[in-house]
């Protein structure tokens, strides 16, 4: 499709939406009496507005139900947790009962690692990106520590090449090879945080493990935003948070992917509790853990139901709207605001660069734009002018514009604050 940068065409785009009207289900932030253009659902996603109904349910539940509620509530506690698995595995491409919903991300990575990081003397280095989320360096270094494996010695990165922005396959599998016999886990994150680079997790998984070695993936970035068939890739283990694309709220639990054919696997380690028990026997207070033979298996504590609320809630929405339409819109208006930013520098005789790859298939929302020159004073300058971004050192602003709420109106609009920024600043 041609593109136009101009308002008559971004209002065209939005009539032929057909995800336009959600951007009513979700509340925006205001800055200067108007709603603000957000760009940073990578970050945090929106509060759609039928998660208060799902969180007052909650608390009414429990004002006139106290204690009964976990199985007298309208939607009984005690297993309230098994809702979201349904809904999260389409989202993710798993079967219902390889997903759990518990804990925090970096939380659940840990418990993953107990699992599935099983070193021997020979067989003990683990493969991760370079400048990986902070939290995935200090969760390999501090677990490897705590089971006596030197992570100086035992993590791999795969570098960038020279001046350029992104990982290549080619240098992934190369290490994998490198590293061969001693690899016991590949562990990276399905989408990088700064760049946006998705990863090719299908060949990345199948290479690693022909190798002998365990795969996992840090979804943060990944869960809600593209197309994940984490049972199809044959996957070992993965994770994400719920507050960024899965509009669960601040700090939000987080899910889990466990491969169905390690469900009944008495010789993986787990930290158990008795949420993770037995369902039918939960409740009889047996000495001697029987945890339930699938993902939930990993489950340790009550689940916190005033989280879970706003998590079903959004799922509701994803249910509803499903994960190609999500796409789709992605894909159009991801470009569309490329083309404003190429379009915008042309007439301005500068440089927007964006460092996410261009191909489709290897993004998902989020374009990470490189300023040369304009850095800390645009961004500020953005943030005032009601459009939400988000900054990273040292010189990229992020910038998602995330299909259930991101009009292509938007997008023209934000275009028009560029140029004025350029005659302010
Ligand atoms: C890629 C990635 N991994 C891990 C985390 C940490 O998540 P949490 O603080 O929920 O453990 C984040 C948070 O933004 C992230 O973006």
């Amino acid at each position: 499709m041609t593109f136009e940068n101009t308002l008559h065409f971004a209002k065209q785009l939005d009539l032929q939406d057909p995800l336009a009207n959600y951007k009513e289900v979700f509340n925006f932030p205001k800055v200067n009496g108007k709603s603000v253009i957000y760009f940073t659902g990578n970050s945090l996603g929106l509060q759609p507005k039928i998660a208060v109904d799902y969180v007052n349910e909650v608390m009414k539940d429990w004002a006139e139900l106290a204690v009964e509620g976990h199985f007298y509530a309208h939607k009984p506690w005690w297993d309230y947790h098994e809702r979201l698995c349904t809904p999260l595995a389409k989202v993710v491409g798993a079967l219902p009962s390889e997903i759990t919903v518990m804990n925090t991300l970096t939380v659940n990575l840990h418990l993953l690692l107990v699992s599935f990081y099983k070193p021997t003397t020979t067989r003990y280095k683990v493969i991760c990106e370079e400048k990986a989320f902070p939290s995935d360096q200090y969760l390999l270094q501090t677990h490897l520590a705590s089971v006596g494996i030197n992570p100086s010695k035992a993590i791999v990165e795969v570098k960038r090449r020279p001046g350029e922005h992104n990982l290549r396959l080619e240098d992934v599998l190369a290490t994998i090879d490198e590293v061969g016999d001693e690899l016991a886990l590949v562990f990276m994150g399905g989408i990088n945080y700064y760049t946006g680079q998705v990863l090719p997790m299908k060949e990345i998984t199948a290479y690693a493990q022909a190798k002998g070695a365990i795969v996992g993936w840090d979804l943060a970035h990944a869960a809600g935003n593209i197309a994940l068939d984490l049972h199809e890739w044959n996957v070992d283990f993965a994770a994400w948070c719920s507050y960024k694309y899965m509009n669960a709220g601040p700090g939000n639990a987080s899910g889990c992917f466990i491969h169905e054919r390690y469900h009944s696997d008495t010789s993986l380690n787990r930290i158990g509790g008795w949420w993770g028990h037995n369902k039918e026997r939960r409740f009889l207070m047996e000495q001697t853990f029987d945890p339930i033979t699938n993902a939930n298996g990993w489950q340790i504590s009550n689940p916190p139901i005033l989280s879970l609320a706003p998590y079903l809630a959004s799922l509701q929405l994803f249910e509803e709207v499903g994960m190609e339409a999500l796409i789709a819109k992605r894909d159009r208006i991801t470009a569309y605001l490329a083309f404003v930013l190429a379009d915008i520098a042309k007439q301005e005789n500068t440089t927007y660069e964006i460092i996410t790859p261009e191909q489709p298939e290897e993004r998902g929302s989020q374009l990470s734009v490189f300023l040369h020159g304009k850095g800390k004073n645009l961004f500020n300058y953005l943030m005032k002018n009601g459009v939400i971004v988000d900054w990273r050192e040292p010189n990229v602003v992020r910038l998602a514009p995330v299909p259930f709420y991101t009009s292509y109106e938007d997008i023209y609009n934000f275009g028009q604050i560029l140029i004025q920024s350029s005659k302010e600043i």
